[in-house]
């Protein structure tokens, strides 16, 4: 079977360099210090679910969203001691929730791969995101490049274009582009959804964004 953007994450996760570790560590206390006791929280792209077991002592009302099955099932197995987090497959621009359902949305390491996407995401997080609730994003900075292509090379990942620090893979990979950003442009981008940006953290790898309606 052809290796997917999940099993090439998971690689990630498993080998994490120092520099992703770092990452990790960053986002883990910025989601620590924001997400308030048991608040109702969807994960985004949520993988195995790496990021609600950052926050498992402070909430489990949480709900995480893969459109990969591999995905979802890994991160079932995962929490299976924890029946009150639940895991769907679902795609990000079609969340199956009500509007303002959620207290915080988040979405780490994931927004890279929305490519063209990334638009009809960010008003999907909006619409089931409670008036005076937060989304949370990480994602790639403009000095994640080098790292980035390092992971991509020790884990064998195809590429089939790089345009400045955007990156196409083989379609084999299903989500095949991820991207950086400058903080222009994630500027840029949520102001076009009309997305506050209350803070927005430089990491040594990524951007901590914390919006808002
Ligand atoms: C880079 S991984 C990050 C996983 C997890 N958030 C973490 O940080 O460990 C990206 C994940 O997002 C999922 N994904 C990408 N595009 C998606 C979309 N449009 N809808 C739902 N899931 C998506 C992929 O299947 C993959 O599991």
């Amino acid at each position: 079977m052809n290796k997917k953007n999940i099993d090439f994450w998971e690689d990630v996760l498993a080998n994490q360099p120092a520099s992703y570790r770092k990452w990790f560590e960053e986002e883990k206390k910025y989601l620590q210090k924001i997400i308030t006791p048991n608040a109702k929280v969807l994960d985004v792209g949520c993988g195995d679910g790496r990021s609600i077991f950052d926050i498992i002592e402070t909430t489990q009302d949480a709900v995480g969203i893969d459109h990969d099955q591999k995905a979802v099932d890994d991160a079932r197995r995962k929490f299976a001691e924890y029946p009150s987090v639940k895991f769907l497959k679902a795609d990000a621009d079609k969340l199956p929730f009500k509007d303002e359902e959620f207290d915080f949305v988040i979405c780490m390491g994931t927004f890279a791969n929305f490519a063209d996407k990334k638009f009809a995401v960010l008003e999907e997080m909006k619409r089931v995101l409670k008036k005076t609730g937060k989304i949370i994003i990480s994602v790639y900075s403009e000095d994640a490049f080098e790292e980035r292509i390092k992971v991509y090379s020790a884990s064998g990942t195809k590429i089939k274009e790089i345009k400045g620090g955007k990156v196409i893979f083989d379609e084999e990979l299903g989500d095949n582009t991820s991207e950086q950003f400058s903080r222009e442009e994630l500027e840029k981008i949520f102001s076009k959804v009309q997305l506050k940006i209350e803070d927005m953290t430089k990491v040594n790898i990524a951007y901590l964004c914390r919006l808002s309606k």
